[in-house]
């Protein structure tokens, strides 16, 4: 299967042009799960420009207690985009269990290194394959993009128990966190098991700053030792290491942003169930998805765009989902818009 193809992501503002035929500035782009509102990246002095970006202690300590982890269990990254396109590397078996529904980009990763792949579709399935088919590498996104699933704690130390039953200290339970700051649980790092679990954080989504490439791997140990080695020197750049490092320990910010994303959800998440009754609904902190059969949502997806409202469409087997990001100040406008859609399709 081809696995080099690059993938489609939701923000391509320039795609969505061309092929909607509406100014990038006329847009409102909803296709992404980032927060609209982001940590303000002002008065960065000169100096953080021109020295080398060498590791910042500071930043580890600061990122270990906003995780909660060990400042040993933290690998720095250039988003954790970066850690996932390698995370293969660190697998001593070939086969690995993925969400049928999800990030693509881990998908393309494993086949790109020539793992065979088996997608599940709820805990209970995977526990059965990975029992069946003795598969020691288990990507879990928590939680996911796009369905807004969300494993417990107790449901991902069944999953990492197995594994640990199956193969010792060899397997891989990768958790992809990008999504996680935004729950009130917190992190499945801090309740950790085993040795082969690596957790992923990125600055991408809760802190509106995808745009700095900045990310976390929380490992333990062993597995820090062997993953380093494709963390290269100034692989992540001064300035979003003290953005990283600035929004990490700012409180008041981050209490600040958890109010207003969880208000701006509520709202809208509601409004939208409300109006697009014939659909599934399910929401998470940054982005309400909607689930049902592929042609009507296609539709109504390519209706909103040509009207300048941009979602995220993902489809599967006749079986879609439409991402809707939180709409920030564009409340009013958004469901204007869903609202002229929906008289007019359905
Ligand atoms: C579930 C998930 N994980 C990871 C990423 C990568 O994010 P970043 O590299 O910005 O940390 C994304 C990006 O959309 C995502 O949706």
């Amino acid at each position: 299967m081809a696995s080099d193809k690059p993938t489609f992501h939701g923000g391509d503002l320039s795609w969505a042009c061309r092929k909607f035929g509406v100014a990038k500035s006329d847009f409102i782009d909803l296709s992404t799960g980032i927060s609209p509102w982001t940590y303000p990246c002002d008065a960065i002095p000169e100096a953080v420009f021109r020295q080398l970006p060498y590791n910042s202690q500071q930043l580890v300590d600061t990122a270990a207690a906003y995780y909660g982890c060990a400042n040993h269990e933290i690998i720095i990254s250039p988003g954790s985009q970066y850690a996932i396109e390698h995370m293969p590397q660190l697998s001593q078996n070939r086969k690995v269990a993925l969400p049928y529904w999800g990030y693509q980009e881990h998908r393309r990763a494993w086949l790109k290194s020539g793992h065979r792949i088996f997608s599940y579709r709820s805990l209970e399935h995977l526990l059965a394959i990975c029992n069946s088919e003795k598969i020691a590498n288990v990507v879990v996104i928590n939680p996911n993009n796009p369905s807004a699933v969300q494993l417990n704690n107790a449901a991902l130390r069944q999953i990492e128990t197995l594994l640990i039953q199956q193969f010792n200290h060899r397997y891989l339970l990768v958790i992809d966190e990008a999504f996680k700051d935004c729950q009130a649980e917190c992190s499945y790092f801090l309740s950790k098991l085993g040795p082969g679990c690596v957790v992923l954080r990125s600055l991408g989504k809760f802190f509106g700053l995808a745009g700095i490439r900045l990310g976390f791997v929380l490992c333990s140990e062993p597995i820090k030792a062997r993953f380093s080695g494709y963390f290269g020197l100034w692989l992540v750049n001064g300035p979003a290491l003290f953005i990283a490092e600035r929004a990490l320990r700012d409180k008041p910010w981050i209490a600040l942003q958890h109010s207003r994303i969880h208000q701006n959800m509520a709202q809208w998440g509601q409004w939208l169930t409300r109006h697009l009754p014939q659909y599934k609904h399910r929401s998470m902190g940054l982005f309400h998805s909607v689930f049902g059969e592929a042609n009507s949502l296609e539709i109504l997806y390519t209706t909103l765009a040509r009207n300048t409202l941009l979602a995220r469409y993902i489809q599967q087997e006749g079986f879609a989902y439409l991402r809707f990001g939180l709409p920030g100040e564009h409340y009013a406008r958004c469901a204007d818009l869903i609202e002229e859609a929906t008289h007019e399709l359905f």
